[in-house]
């Protein structure tokens, strides 16, 4: 069962409620692999609102929305749209729910997505705010490492920007759900924020923190890599002092010959491309994943 008007932070769901969209996608994907056609969504239409650079989430909205016989619209940047003219996003946001049945939204800002379903008469779904929440990004996580049959009582390390990095603060949130024991991996001035930490320890997670990926890779399962995110930097020279400082080679997956490699996506430097070819990598089966996650949370939304 799932009864959600809008899809905000990954806070909002049950352990039932994951498991709820995690089942629909996985009797979405032969839709989303195009072997099979399907008009469930036919009519119906998706407002993609992205307000900072993407190319995965708003991509696999678009075909998921396709795939089901739905069409999109789209606004790619705040410089193309009415944003640049001063217009606020609560006026944005009634106007855009006039057009369609349900908005993706992605803002730079923390809480926009939350500020965005209070004037919006058709479901936001939350596809990044700032360094907030990435919803979407932790379902189709969650949906690869169930794929590996790795779900339950997780030993996972994420690694890299625990501070500003949204989609690890999503997933250790939801994984917790799942009684996972959680390495954090970063340099000391990107570590997860105290008040995460707090949440997840109340949640029953098991939370561990180290610099160096060596401490940790013959602990784990799963390698979650992030990228540092520049962006949201309030100094350049900080964001020099850090950058580069995790790579993922083939030298270093020596140390666990079953290790699991994910990232979100889009990579920097973070994992070396000879990795790639290795039996490790899983990042870009999970990019595709992001298309049958995608399509059982807009069939949910929108009730079919
Ligand atoms: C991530 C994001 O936008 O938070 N990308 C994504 O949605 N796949 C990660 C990132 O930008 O580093």
């Amino acid at each position: 069962m799932f009864t959600k008007d809008h899809i905000i932070s990954i806070r909002d769901f049950s352990k039932e409620e994951v498991d709820y969209v995690l089942d629909r996608a996985e009797e979405l994907e032969i839709y989303a692999r195009g072997n099979e056609s399907c008009n469930l969504l036919e009519g119906k239409v998706l407002a993609n609102l992205f307000y900072e650079p993407s190319t995965r989430t708003r991509l696999s909205f678009e075909a998921a929305m396709v795939r089901l016989g739905g069409e999109t619209i789209n606004i790619y940047s705040q410089e193309s749209s009415s944003v640049a003219k001063g217009e606020n996003l609560a006026d944005t946001i009634r106007t855009v729910a006039g057009y369609c049945d349900v908005i993706a939204l992605r803002h730079p800002q923390e809480g926009a997505s939350r500020m965005a379903a209070a004037f919006s008469s058709v479901p936001i779904i939350n596809a990044g705010d700032g360094a907030g929440q990435h919803p979407t990004q932790t379902l189709l996580d969650l949906y690869t490492i169930r794929r590996e049959g790795l779900l339950d009582g997780l030993k996972i390390a994420l690694i890299g920007d625990l501070k500003y990095g949204r989609t690890v603060h999503s997933l250790a949130y939801a994984l917790s759900l799942y009684g996972a024991t959680l390495f954090f991996v970063s340099p000391s001035a990107l570590k997860m924020p105290e008040e995460i930490k707090s949440d997840l320890k109340e949640m029953g997670a098991e939370i561990y923190e180290y610099t160096e990926v060596k401490e940790v890779i013959q602990e784990v399962k799963v390698l979650y890599v992030t990228r540092i995110q520049k962006e949201r930097f309030p100094d350049p020279t900080e964001y020099s002092k850090v950058a580069g400082t995790y790579r993922i080679t083939t030298d270093i997956l020596k140390e666990n010959e079953d290790v699991v490699v994910m990232h979100p996506l889009p990579r920097v430097n973070e994992i070396d491309v000879e990795v790639d070819k290795t039996k490790h990598a899983r990042y870009f089966t999970q990019s595709f994943y992001g298309v049958p996650v995608r399509m059982a949370i807009l069939s949910i939304l929108l009730g079919k």
